[in-house]
């Protein structure tokens, strides 16, 4: 596959907010296939607000999202699907009366056919939720709970996922575990676009890195290179003592 092929994911100067003035402003990154993009920056950078506009759920006042080379910009976000895009809010919803299972087949309805096979085969990638299958959701760990909303992301075979800080209010040793899922998931040829809290590990992680600041692009390059960078070492990631 090209390089260009592998583009899966473009936006360019994008201009969002939420009626006052933009929060981001002119923002331009790109995901690419079986890659992790990330997002890093301060508290209030925008970072939620940049992936919301990609995802629909705010309209754009200017620039283009791209997805395979679709101009879906500002389509709302019942038309994900067919935009080949699953986003998952920073705060996971799961159904809770609903059980693992149930909530998979919801995440699965726009499917033309197939969803009990695609469940076998996400159970297989979050053995967890294979033996919770039955559980109610509202009976899960938050951990656990958010396993099953990246799992019922990926119900409708997404060629970008999109997921706003997975580990957001879990314990630090959930940390690990979710980048182990998120890596599983970029080697079946996903391109995942994704905000995380712990900006070293994110970097670590990351073939691709976008520095958000004040709504706008600062610095991007390879995750690792970032890392050596003494701008981002010393205002967004900390020095280890
Ligand atoms: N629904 C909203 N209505 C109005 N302003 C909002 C809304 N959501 C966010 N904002 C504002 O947009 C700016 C950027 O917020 P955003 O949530 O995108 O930042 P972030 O980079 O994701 O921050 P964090 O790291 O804290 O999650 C902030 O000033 C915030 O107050
Ligand atoms: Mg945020």
């Amino acid at each position: 596959m090209s390089t260009a092929d592998a583009l899966v994911l473009e936006v360019d100067v994008l201009t969002a907010g939420y009626g006052g003035a933009p929060v981001i402003d002119s923002v331009s990154i790109n995901a690419r296939r079986g890659a992790i993009t990330a997002i890093v920056g301060p508290n209030g950078a925008g970072k939620s607000t940049l992936l919301k506009a990609i995802a629909g759920l705010i309209r754009p006042t200017s620039g283009t999202v791209k997805v395979m080379g679709v101009d879906v910009t500002g389509q709302p976000a019942e038309k994900f699907v067919s935009k080949g895009l699953a986003y998952v809010p920073q705060v996971a919803n799961v159904f809770p009366d609903l059980t693992v299972r149930e909530n998979l087949d919801m995440g699965g309805y726009s499917r033309k056919g197939g969803v009990r096979e695609r469940i076998e085969q996400l159970f297989k990638l979050f053995p967890d939720l294979a033996a919770s299958s039955h559980r109610k959701a509202s009976t899960l760990s938050g951990g656990q709970r958010t396993m099953l909303a990246l799992a019922r992301g990926l119900m409708v075979d997404p060629v970008v996922l999109i997921l706003d800080e997975p580990s957001a209010g879990l314990a630090p040793k959930f940390q690990g575990l979710i980048w182990e899922r998120i890596e599983q998931i970029r080697s079946t040829g996903v391109a995942v676009l994704v905000i995380e809290q712990n900006t070293r590990e994110t970097l670590k992680h990351a073939q691709w890195a976008y520095v958000l600041v004040l709504g706008k692009n600062r610095l991007e390059g390879p995750g690792k290179e970032l890392l050596d960078d003494e701008e981002v070492v010393n205002l967004y990631v900390g020095r280890l003592s």
